[in-house]
């Protein structure tokens, strides 16, 4: 090829195509070597320029690239272990959350009722002394004063121990209302319009004793299958909520349900006021169980509990709560029209 290039150029002139060769020195050394040449009038130059340098820069650059492609290919494929991981690791979490959560309800149960069934068992063993005492009065010739402060006393103490057993059985109501037992509801269809002059006849009663209004919008058309009781029992406890809770510094207001069909098929269902709104940093805690601002003032703190978990166990929906002090609280339910079928 080289000879053949030499020849062609001393016949017509011009010159020879750089070519890049690997030639082996006298000391065995190899080398690249681009060859060029031209006729300069009747000689012909030859020039080579040795590249070995460039070459071995350029495959060791090759060499880096194909070594950084491999590295970055591990890489991605650790951090897609990594990943998954970390979304396995997350599911557990919620999933210990929750436990955590059912834990804690429990443990908060147990302590609240702690109160009132330590009382009741304290009278109780009271009580029971007092049989051998009034045996003693006898044996000695009970008079008229002491048969009046034995009776006494034990109407009180039979007083203190009903008053704290009521307390006990309240209680171990309510938490049977939040392990919400879902072969004990009924289901049924049925049209939206019932359960809202069902609200709106239950309540009437507190409403006339208040300046506070309440106005229903709701779709007539809107019929469901689902469970109506549980459902009454989350509006109640949201319209009940909004009238302990919003209008406490301002005796009016308004009270507003509605309900309508959504775009997306789903029931839309509001609860809003127009009171004084949840602290930003009360917000998240308000469906937690025993979360109440009126401790000792008649909240047990269970209401928005039983509400979430009936929302979005039975009834199959979600549940958002928006609101800001002074701006009043909207509670909006999304709920399936046909309510997902018993597990
Ligand atoms: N409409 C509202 N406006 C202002 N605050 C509200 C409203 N609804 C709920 N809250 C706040 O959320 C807290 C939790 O409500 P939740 O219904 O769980 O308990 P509660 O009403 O205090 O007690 P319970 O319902 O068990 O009698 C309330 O104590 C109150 O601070
Ligand atoms: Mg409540």
């Amino acid at each position: 090829m080289w000879g053949a290039g030499i020849r062609r150029i001393r016949e017509k002139g011009g010159e020879l195509r750089p070519t890049e060769l690997l030639v082996a020195t006298k000391s065995g050394e190899r080398r690249n070597l681009i060859f060029g040449g031209a006729m300069i009038g009747s000689e012909i130059v030859v020039s080579f320029y040795d590249v070995t340098e460039e070459r071995r820069v350029q495959a060791e650059l090759e060499r880096l690239n194909a070594e950084l492609e491999d590295r970055v290919r591990e890489r991605t494929r650790e951090l897609a272990d990594a990943l998954s991981t970390l979304e396995l690791t997350h599911e557990g979490l919620i999933r210990s959350e929750k436990l955590a959560g059912l834990g804690a309800l429990v443990a908060g149960v147990a302590h609240e009722l702690n109160t009132p069934i330590g009382n009741a068992l304290m009278v109780a063993s009271t009580m029971r002394d007092m049989g051998p005492r009034f045996n003693e009065f006898l044996a000695e010739g009970l008079k008229r004063s002491e048969l009046d402060r034995f009776l006494q006393d034990l109407q009180e103490s039979s007083e203190i121990m009903e008053r704290n057993l009521l307390r006990a059985a309240e209680m171990i109501k309510s938490f049977k209302q939040v392990a919400v037992d879902q072969s004990s509801h009924q289901r049924r269809p049925f049209m939206l319009t019932e359960i809202a002059n069902e609200l709106r006849l239950t309540l009437s009663p507190l409403f006339k004793r208040s300046t506070v209004s309440l106005t229903l919008d709701v779709d007539p058309e809107i019929r469901m299958n689902s469970y109506p009781g549980p459902l009454s029992q989350v509006l109640m406890n949201l319209v009940n909520n909004a009238l302990v809770h919003a209008f406490e510094d301002s005796p009016e207001g308004e009270i507003r349900f509605s309900a309508h069909m959504g775009t997306d098929g789903y029931v839309k269902l509001a609860v809003v006021d127009n009171g004084c709104g949840i602290e930003p940093e009360v917000l998240p805690q308000i469906f937690d169980p025993f979360f109440t601002t009126k401790l000792g003032k008649g909240g047990s703190g269970l209401g928005l509990h039983i509400v979430y978990s009936l929302v979005t166990g039975i009834l199959g929906g979600s549940i958002r709560v928006i609101s800001e002090p002074g701006q009043g609280t909207s509670v909006n339910i999304s709920l399936p029209v046909k309510a997902p079928d018993e597990a």
